[in-house]
């Protein structure tokens, strides 16, 4: 996919696959949109689907899966202990990351739940290259703190750096020297950081790591959710790795982490999780919390079919034609919306294109929320679901002030093999509409606000009336177009 030139007209991202099964989406009036947002509390994790044309909110559990993997999916071995199915999938767990021990879990955040409650102890912190929602809220409900040790770049938005997600490796040191390192439940890096944009960190920048962790006696956690996007930024931004293949670069980062885990839901584009690791202490450590909160071991709360599935994502995740295919359109579309002035984080990363919404709606203050606004009128000029990731997905602190986020991002996730070409091109045009209708925009505010990742489930109102206004203003131009 990646080495197609094209005889004329600018190379685009060219799909190597095919689709065979197709599902019908809806796109609705915008007045229909207007309501449905509404009922949603301005918050696009309540929206329905039958009110959601292109699906861009996350994704998780949302890629599409492969003729094989749905074929495995039918041959799976159903039984509550001793699945053959399991067998299968742990095998392959072994083949791939060369870790001997593996516990399956429902879902990356189960991962979590398992790896804080055996690890963090009141008190204990966690250094990071940046947090996960998710991630921070079991470090933190254990007890531990967690502190993010990225490079000055990570954050910056407009940058050539191709490893923002490196964790800063003198910072890193002098957090252990200064804290001492028996505070230090374990280091914990995650592929392909979710929150700062989908950026990589370096196959080097983790090798640096490890030599850390030597140095001090500590554990090396490694959130491989996001690996598959990580590994085809290794191949193709770090040099010393252009002619290794995706598998040995996979076994190369397995190699350095003590404990990997990943959300299946990402990583093989199924739906479930699992911990691996060769040490037989973590492993008996972590075991007894996977019977107690996600179920037997050869099952962790995943149907065998699903196992199955994981079992061909893994092995289909190590195909460079794959795990170029989000990359690919991302890049297409951070270059197109760059191209129209649009600000967005660059370089593009995976996960998906993120929109900068402290600059695309400046005059909103981080109060009333610029990226959850951004993501409801985007929503509703468009009917394509992104999301919030900025002071709305944060969580309060103690004396209930405002956490404001270090970035306002409205993240457009690229669901792997889903969308084609012409989706993609209309959802770059409706952000081009709206970036030239900004000033229409303004901010939101709590009504309904949980303690507890409020994003998810809490609603909002407008802090006026803007969205009548962007209803009206896209009749003006669009006409009776959907
Ligand atoms: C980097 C990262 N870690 C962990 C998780 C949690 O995984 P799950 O949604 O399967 O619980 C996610 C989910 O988005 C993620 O992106």
């Amino acid at each position: 996919m990646s080495h197609v030139k094209f005889y004329y007209g600018d190379s685009v991202p060219l799909e190597m696959h095919k689709a065979r099964i197709v599902q019908k989406i809806n796109l609705q009036p915008i007045e229909r949109r207007l309501v449905a947002i509404e009922e949603a509390g301005y918050n696009t994790f309540l929206l329905k689907n039958s009110d959601i044309f292109m699906d861009m909110l996350t994704d998780s559990g949302v890629n599409a899966m492969s003729d094989r993997q749905q074929a495995a999916m039918l041959e799976a071995d159903d039984s509550y202990a001793g699945s053959g199915t399991f067998t299968k999938l742990h095998n392959k767990i072994k083949e791939i990351f060369g870790k001997e021990y593996f516990l399956p879990a429902h879902q990356g955040r189960a991962c979590e739940n398992i790896i804080s409650k055996s690890f963090v102890k009141k008190g204990t912190i966690v250094p990071m290259n940046y947090h996960f929602t998710t991630s921070k809220a079991h470090v933190v409900l254990n007890g531990g703190v967690v502190e993010e040790i990225f490079t000055e770049e990570a954050l910056k938005i407009k940058s050539d750096q191709p490893f923002k997600g490196n964790m800063d490796i003198p910072k890193l040191r002098e957090l252990i020297q200064k804290q001492g390192q028996e505070k230090i439940a374990f280091i914990r890096l995650e592929a392909g950081t979710n929150l700062i944009g989908g950026q990589p960190h370096s196959l080097e920048n983790m090798e640096e790591i490890r030599k850390v962790c030597d140095e001090f006696g500590i554990m090396l956690v490694y959130d491989a959710s996001l690996l598959a996007d990580n590994l085809y930024f290794i191949k193709n931004r770090e040099e010393k790795c252009k002619n290794m293949s995706i598998n040995q670069i996979t076994r190369k980062l397995a190699d350095l982490a003590d404990i990997i885990y990943f959300s299946a839901r990402k990583l093989g584009c199924a739906r479930g999780g699992g911990i691996c690791t060769n040490s037989k202490e973590a492993y008996l450590k972590m075991r007894e919390l996977v019977t107690l909160y996600e179920g037997f071991l050869t099952y962790g709360g995943m149907s065998v079919r699903e196992m199955e599935a994981i079992v061909i994502g893994l092995e289909e995740t190590m195909d460079e034609n794959m795990v170029n295919q989000g990359p690919q359109f991302i890049e297409f579309m951070v270059n197109e919306l760059q191209k129209k002035g649009v600000p967005v984080v660059t370089p593009a990363g995976g996960l998906g294109c993120h929109i900068n919404a402290m600059e695309f709606v400046d005059h909103i203050p981080q109060e009333q929320y610029p990226a959850g606004a951004l993501a409801a009128a985007y929503y509703l000029v468009s009917g394509v679901r992104g999301m919030e990731r900025g002071t709305m997905s944060e969580q309060r602190d103690e004396d209930g002030n405002e956490t404001l986020s270090h970035m306002e991002l409205l993240r457009l996730a690229m669901p792997r093999r889903v969308y084609s070409l012409s989706h993609v091109k209309y959802a770059i045009d409706r952000i081009v509409w709206l970036y030239e209708n900004r000033h229409l925009i303004e901010g939101l505010k709590f009504v309904e606000e949980p303690s507890v990742l409020r994003f998810f489930f809490g609603k909002l109102i407008t802090t006026s009336n803007w969205q009548n206004k962007l209803v009206e203003k896209f009749r003006q131009d669009f006409g009776d177009s959907l």
